[in-house]
């Protein structure tokens, strides 16, 4: 399987891993030990997606029924907004990997550079977006400086092999590699055809951080949120007609676009042959030309934007 080489610790992060975003609790231990038997080695995790100890117990039982080694995998997991002072960072970052079982995450990223007023995981957990009455959101004064030195402090204690960030644009990347002592290795953002970001895809490349792409597949991971905007990429004509030229499903060719590119993915899935034809996807390569017709298809068409949630968290503004 194809990787991408992390700058700063040289380790390999798979090109094509494992979404976990609405994998259901009651699924998700058989589905990340179904997708391991498969042969995918990088899960995307977080804190906000409620299925971290699930999705442990699956990794748990590949490994104690040999099928891998704890080193053979990727983990990756995210710090959510209600995190971002410096002294509940570690803290959080301690309890997400006693909920996976594990002593360190091989990337542990910044969700958001977005500070929400901190909730006690007590009382809470995961916390999501609003405060107790379900609709308002607080946020919180801390700036990403502090919430990035307190990361770095995960590398030092061992908690975190590498570091990085998600939903970030180009002034905040730059900010942060004005005072990091560790750069961010890996930006996570939503691309796709409609949503290319070009401009900062070679902002990363410049700098040396690797891109993850997340929602390889446009609308499709909004239509059970009722948040999907556009059309189908799945049936769009270019797209299928690609497809059926290299006798793939447009799922695949979506990911191919970006994987051929080195753009990691990490799809999800909650079917095991579109989990097998998700991690299939990188037997066979695309044209320059098709290529750039799939890239035309740019829309500038954002799904995932909390500035939907509350205007003062218009953080691609
Ligand atoms: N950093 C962030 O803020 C952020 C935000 C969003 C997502 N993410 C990460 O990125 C991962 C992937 O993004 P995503 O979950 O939004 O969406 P996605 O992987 O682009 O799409 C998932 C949707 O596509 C369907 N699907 C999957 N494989 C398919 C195939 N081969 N053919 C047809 N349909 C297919 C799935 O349905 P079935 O399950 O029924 O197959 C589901 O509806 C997430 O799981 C998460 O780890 C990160």
């Amino acid at each position: 399987m194809s990787s991408i080489v992390l700058a700063r610790t040289k380790q390999e992060m798979p090109l094509v891993g494992f979404g976990l975003w609405k994998v259901t609790k009651s699924s998700c231990k058989a589905t990340v030990y179904k997708a391991i038997q498969e042969g995918y080695r990088l899960f995307d995790g977080a804190g906000d997606y409620g299925n971290e100890k699930e999705a442990g117990e699956g990794v748990r039982q590949a490994i104690d029924d040999g099928l891998v080694k704890r080193e053979d995998l990727f983990i990756t997991s995210k710090l959510w907004n209600t995190f971002h002072a410096k002294e509940h960072v570690k803290a959080l970052a301690t309890k997400q990997l006693g909920l996976w079982g594990l002593d360190y995450f091989d990337l542990f990223l910044v969700h958001f550079p977005i500070a929400l007023k901190y909730v006690d995981p007590a009382e809470r957990y995961p916390p999501e977006w609003f405060g107790a009455d379900g609709k308002t959101v607080h946020l919180q004064d801390t700036p990403m400086q502090e919430t990035w030195t307190a990361m770095e402090e995960l590398v030092d204690a061992g908690l975190a092999k590498n570091i990085g960030i998600s939903n970030c644009q180009g002034s905040i990347i730059l900010d942060i590699l004005r005072y990091a002592r560790i750069k961010p290795q890996v930006l996570q953002i939503e691309h796709h055809p409609y949503l290319t970001q070009e401009a900062l895809v070679a902002l990363a490349r410049e700098l040396g951080i690797a891109i993850t792409a997340y929602s390889s597949f446009g609308p499709q991971s909004y239509v059970e949120l009722s948040m999907d905007r556009g059309d189908s990429l799945l049936k769009n004509v270019t797209v299928s007609t690609i497809a059926d030229r290299y006798s793939k499903s447009s799922a695949q060719v979506l990911l191919r676009w970006a994987t051929q590119r080195r753009i990691a993915v990490v799809p999800k899935s909650n079917d095991d042959d579109r989990l097998k034809e998700n991690l299939d996807s990188e037997s066979f390569d695309l044209s320059e030309d098709d290529i750039k017709a799939i890239s035309s298809l740019n829309r500038n068409l954002r799904m995932n934007d909390p500035a939907d949630i509350d205007v003062r968290m218009s953080i691609f503004a």
